[in-house]
């Protein structure tokens, strides 16, 4: 069969998923969550893999699977065990999602994950792309997952010029992927194209030579594969001072403390800190009055141990990073604890706070 796409010469669709997926079967590299089709860790793979590399997913996914080996176990799970297996993976919001997720498929759909596109993009945390993944790969229904990397490949294979950085233009993607998806494997169909974007139709620099579909590229053949993807750049991320400190006690015990259930990092633990605006206040000063009118903590700062700069989505963290003394009647509650060392392993702290436990005992061994 041959299709005529709207931005394309015609493509021969037969040949191209055979070119493809061929590849894909020779090629395909070993991970973990190609070992079977558990729809249970093909979502767990695919929500890991959003805004992470394979290569550090792999581990992560290898331990979550170990501690929360079915929906049961992922649904019965404390929420700091969970958010402890995903510590330093960011963008946390996946994983309480995930949780509640698999709670409602246990209530409501007996513990089986969904098989209708209807039912599982109903499911918090399934947007398009992952239910596309789980429908396809667990379950073999042709349904486009149309994620960032897969626009990429797209837009070359069949040149399109629409700019893959507007939420519009997966949908344009998604009817290409309807068009020329295979029927008879539509898992390995759109495994192949997440697994060409990784490995030969690169960001920059494709490796054109090597693919196993150039005969059927577009921008190849127009010579304009360096200039596609069309992506604009996406708005200057915000710039936020802050200062934290690591407190301790007379007895060498750290004060942490649980961040709000909601917005950035919901329920992750941290070391107090205070967001600092321009003041002519001397800098000490205002932490310390900060650190009285917002926390309650009356600490007395010592020294500067270093800087973090931690980069967000939409915002920059720069950190400057304190030890002080806390007073002796300090009282803890449900998100103000006192920790010893070996407590500290319990709890799940953003990246940029394990940079700074981490300087903390460089700062105590020296
Ligand atoms: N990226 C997103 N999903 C993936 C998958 N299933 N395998 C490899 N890379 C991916």
């Amino acid at each position: 069969m041959i299709i005529e796409h709207e931005n394309s010469e015609k493509i021969n669709i037969n040949a191209f998923q055979n070119d493809l997926i061929t590849w894909f079967k020779r090629e395909q590299r070993d991970l973990p969550w190609r070992k079977d089709q558990d729809p249970y860790k093909v979502w767990v793979s695919e929500i890991m893999l959003q805004q992470t590399r394979v290569d550090t997913v792999i581990p992560y996914f290898n331990r979550f699977i170990e501690w929360f080996p079915t929906i049961d176990a992922l649904a019965d799970a404390d929420e700091d065990k969970v958010l402890k297996a995903w510590e330093g993976l960011g963008y946390y919001s996946r994983v309480r999602n995930l949780q509640s997720a698999v709670k409602e498929v246990r209530e409501k759909y007996n513990g089986e994950v969904p098989s209708t596109p209807e039912e599982i993009a109903e499911l918090k945390g399934v947007g398009p792309y992952t239910a596309g993944a789980i429908l396809s790969i667990a379950y073999g229904i042709p349904e486009p997952a149309v994620d960032g990397n897969v626009m990429r490949v797209l837009s070359r294979i069949l040149s399109i010029w629409d700019d893959i950085a507007k939420p519009s233009s997966r949908k344009v993607f998604e009817k290409a992927v309807r068009a020329l998806i295979s029927h008879d494997d539509p898992s390995a169909f759109n495994q192949a194209l997440m697994e060409l974007g990784a490995l030969i139709c690169t960001p920059t620099s494709p490796s054109c030579l090597l693919c196993p579909v150039r005969e059927h590229c577009q921008a190849f053949s127009e010579g304009v594969h360096e200039e596609l993807p069309v992506k604009t750049k996406k708005t200057k991320t915000r710039n936020v001072q802050l200062a934290a400190a690591v407190l301790s006690n007379a007895e060498g015990k750290i004060l942490i403390h649980k961040r709000p259930s909601s917005g950035l990092l919901a329920n992750l633990w941290e070391f107090p800190s205070v967001e600092l605006h321009h003041s002519l206040q001397n800098e000490r000063e205002q932490i310390v009055n900060l650190f009285n009118q917002e926390l309650q903590l009356e600490p007395s700062l010592e020294k500067i141990i270093g800087q973090i700069d931690h980069v967000f989505s939409h915002l920059v963290w720069n950190i400057m990073v304190y030890t002080g003394t806390l007073s002796e009647d300090f009282q803890e509650s449900e998100e103000w604890r006192l920790v010893s060392f070996e407590q500290m392993e319990e709890y799940a702290f953003p990246v940029s706070y394990q940079k700074i436990y981490q300087m903390y005992l460089n700062s105590i061994e020296e």
